[in-house]
């Protein structure tokens, strides 16, 4: 863990915070790329995790942005309401499980509300790479537009448009039209609330899965937690350490992995980085992430938020 202070908080929108974290002694602070984040510890023992929205290659800060979302989980009011400029923090290295790739001919960013925050670092990464990219950023109106002054004004960059929809979906950003087309070599990138998700997902259905790349934030409860209606208690095969372990109906299979002392690599563990992706070939997993395409899903499942619908489920472990 690194103990930072925070050097600056900046009112950057309603309810939207931003906070500049420094190392003291004024020591560099580990590279990031674009799209990473890193693990907040918060006030009151909570843990959060906040994309860093500084251009990557800064490393004389962080800056994150927090959301004060009514109906959170506490993080993030925490954030705003306990600490102050000067407080020290302590926060992960970064990770990064939303990178850019290196071969897009062109990009194509889209934000909605506090989802700006990783898509502001990709913009600046790809803009300094001298890429072809565009930005579309959705926001309720422009009190609720973070990092407004970045974009709009004279000079504002004619590949940044920014939609208001008032709250009426139908009046924001035709989401269907703009993605109606793929063109070889043409990558997108979203992050957003939950139904801008669902939507830019539903909109993406016809592009080929390695273009499509999107990060669910870091409070969205995990499906995990609210699933479960299919599982069912059963057995887990494992193929090459040739163990059964039995796993509950309400245990992801990561759960009973662990309880039996088996090891197995994860690290978001909400079903968004694919992290634990794991061969299976027998069964069926009752799959709860936000990461695998259908075609993927027929092999391989990502454990931490999985459970058993039915088995057993045979597993490359
Ligand atoms: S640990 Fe991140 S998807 Fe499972």
């Amino acid at each position: 863990m690194l103990k930072l202070r925070v050097r600056s908080i900046t009112y950057e929108a309603e309810g939207i915070l931003s906070y500049e974290l420094v190392d003291p002694s004024g020591r560099e602070l580990p590279r990031f790329d674009a799209g990473a984040h890193i693990d907040v510890q918060i006030p009151g023992g909570l843990s959060r995790r906040y994309s860093l929205c500084n251009p990557p290659g800064d490393t004389g800060c962080y800056r994150i942005a927090v959301l004060n979302a009514p109906g959170g989980r506490g993080g993030s009011r925490a954030m705003h309401e306990k600490v102050n400029a000067g407080d020290w923090i302590e926060v992960s290295e970064p990770h990064n499980f939303f990178p850019l790739t290196a071969d897009a001919r062109h990009t194509v960013l889209l934000a909605g509300g506090i989802g700006i925050t990783p898509i502001l670092a990709m913009m600046e990464a790809l803009e300094a790479q001298g890429r072809s990219w565009e930005l579309h950023y959705c926001t309720r109106d422009a009190s609720r537009t973070a990092f407004r002054r970045r974009f709009a004004g004279p000079g504002a960059d004619p590949r940044v448009t920014i939609h208001h929809d008032e709250g009426d979906p139908s009046k924001g950003l035709d989401i269907v039209s703009l993605l109606s087309r793929h063109e070889e070599g043409k990558h997108l990138y979203f992050c957003g609330p939950a139904g801008f998700m669902s939507a830019v997902r539903a909109a993406t259905a016809h592009w080929p899965c390695e273009a499509v790349h999107f990060e669910y934030f870091g409070a969205e409860p995990p499906k995990a937690a609210v699933a479960g209606e299919d599982a069912h208690a059963s057995e887990l095969h494992l193929l090459r350490s040739d163990r059964i372990v039995p796993i509950e109906a309400a245990e992801t299979i990561l759960e009973a992995l662990r309880a039996a002392g088996v090891e197995c690599e994860s690290s978001c563990e909400a079903g968004v980085c694919g992290a634990c992706k794991t061969a299976y070939s027998a069964g069926t997993p009752e799959h709860n992430d936000y990461v695998l395409g259908d075609e993927e899903r027929s092999s391989y499942v990502l454990v931490c938020c999985a459970r058993v619908s039915e088995g057993p489920l045979v597993l490359e472990l």
